[in-house]
């Protein structure tokens, strides 16, 4: 049969590795901030350039009326947020922007692609680590060529569990996420951690360095390629509540396993995020 989507992935992780050269050499440089949602919601130069380099690549390579584009940039400037059956690329050009403008070594380059709204893979260039994580559907999960699973961990009080604070400051929401995490911290679990990358938390839980990650207020770039790679490690995905997994929720569990996913889903206090595809 036909490898059908090698020449996407392939080109994927590709453009991941270009895009991240650009971002290690933009640190180096003076980085230029402006603020998108809010004063903690960070966007630089690099973020803008580094999307027209990924979307100008794969746009040039596949042809513009078959695949369409998601990119956290594109749609910060009023582009749709749509998820359709055709083929999708799903970009976060500089996931950790916070981390990238303090100079905090965390920042991950994150690409994913979707076919009948199913993602068939996904590439997360942890750049200045200079780590390549990397899944397709069905196909397994690898960091560079070592293929990665999961942690095999059970109990939820031998496990290491990161979440993050998210761009929100209000403080109804804020008093959840330290509600849910006091909760969690006390069960007790070995530990809470974040790396201040959705993206590259996903490949902690992927590569068994942690057993879970939970976040509400995430957008779909920022987990998309995150998504299979967990997925392709033995790990799970859902909703806080529970229920299945939705891209565009802004709401997700990943973990190495239900038991884990469940004990800290009981924890959980949710709010509410607007939906990405939210009209
Ligand atoms: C952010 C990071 C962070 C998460 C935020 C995201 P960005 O992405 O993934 O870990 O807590 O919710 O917005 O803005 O740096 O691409």
């Amino acid at each position: 049969a036909e490898d059908l989507w090698k020449k996407e992935y392939d080109f994927a992780v590709a453009v991941a590795r270009k895009a991240g050269a650009v971002i290690r050499e933009a640190g180096e440089k003076e980085i230029k901030v402006c603020t998108k949602s809010s004063t903690v919601d960070l966007v630089t130069k690099t973020d803008e350039r580094v999307e027209k380099i990924i979307i100008g690549s794969l746009k040039e390579e596949f042809g513009e009326g078959t695949h369409c584009f998601i990119g956290e940039e594109s749609v910060a400037k009023g582009e749709p947020c749509i998820l359709t059956d055709k083929p999708t690329w799903i970009i976060d050009p500089v996931d950790g922007t916070t981390n990238f403008v303090h100079g905090f070594p965390f920042v991950a380059v994150s690409i994913a692609f979707a076919v009948n709204k199913e993602l068939e893979f996904g590439v997360v260039y942890s750049c200045l680590e200079d780590k390549m994580y990397k899944a397709r559907r069905g196909k397994g999960a690898f960091c560079d060529d070592d293929r990665i699973t999961v942690s095999d961990v059970e109990e939820i009080k031998k496990s290491i569990i990161i979440s993050e604070h998210g761009t929100d400051r209000s403080p109804e929401k804020v008093k959840k996420i330290f509600s849910t995490m006091q909760k969690i911290l006390c069960i007790p679990v070995h530990g809470l951690r974040g790396s201040g990358t959705a993206a590259t938390n996903m490949c902690l839980v992927a590569c068994g360095a942690v057993e879970a990650f939970f976040e509400i207020g995430i957008h779909c770039w920022d987990i998309a390629a995150g998504a299979v790679i967990v997925k392709e490690a033995g790990g799970i995905l859902l909703d806080v509540d529970g229920g299945p997994f939705d891209l565009m929720s802004r709401r997700m569990v990943s973990a190495n396993n239900k038991k884990i996913a469940d004990r800290i889903i009981k924890e959980i206090e949710i709010f509410p995020a607007e939906r990405d595809d939210a009209p």
